[in-house]
């Protein structure tokens, strides 16, 4: 998989971290909130702060391919970031992958891109 010119791969955490196919992480890298979610056998590393009021959808629970956020349980999908309740509100979805030792990354913009 490639990154834009602007992008990084970043490492983020061991996918052991995240065992269970449905668990999630909110966590912070480069200067970004992000929600690290392991879900159907693959990773998704979506932007972690929910345009509604700004609860981390890292501690959300999936179902059907969407996070719920754990305040007041808007929906976001996995693979699109788009609103699952058909509201404009939308979060970054960033490309993720898991490193031949284990690691989650995701290609974050480069510092001053
Ligand atoms: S803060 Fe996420 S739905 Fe309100």
């Amino acid at each position: 998989m490639e990154t834009r010119d602007d992008q990084a791969w970043v490492a983020l955490m061991p996918l052991a971290e995240l065992p269970t196919d449905g668990t999630g992480r909110a966590m912070e890298s480069g200067g970004r909130q992000l929600a690290v979610f392991h879900h159907e056998g693959a990773v998704r590393v979506l932007d972690g702060v929910c345009p509604h009021q700004g609860a981390l959808l890292g501690d959300g629970v999936i179902s059907r391919g969407e996070v719920t956020c754990p305040f007041h349980g808007w929906h976001f999908d996995l693979e699109t970031g788009k609103s699952g309740d058909g509201l404009p509100e939308c979060v970054e979805v960033f490309e993720s992958r898991v490193s031949a030792e284990g690691w989650v990354e995701c290609a974050l913009p480069s510092i001053g891109a």
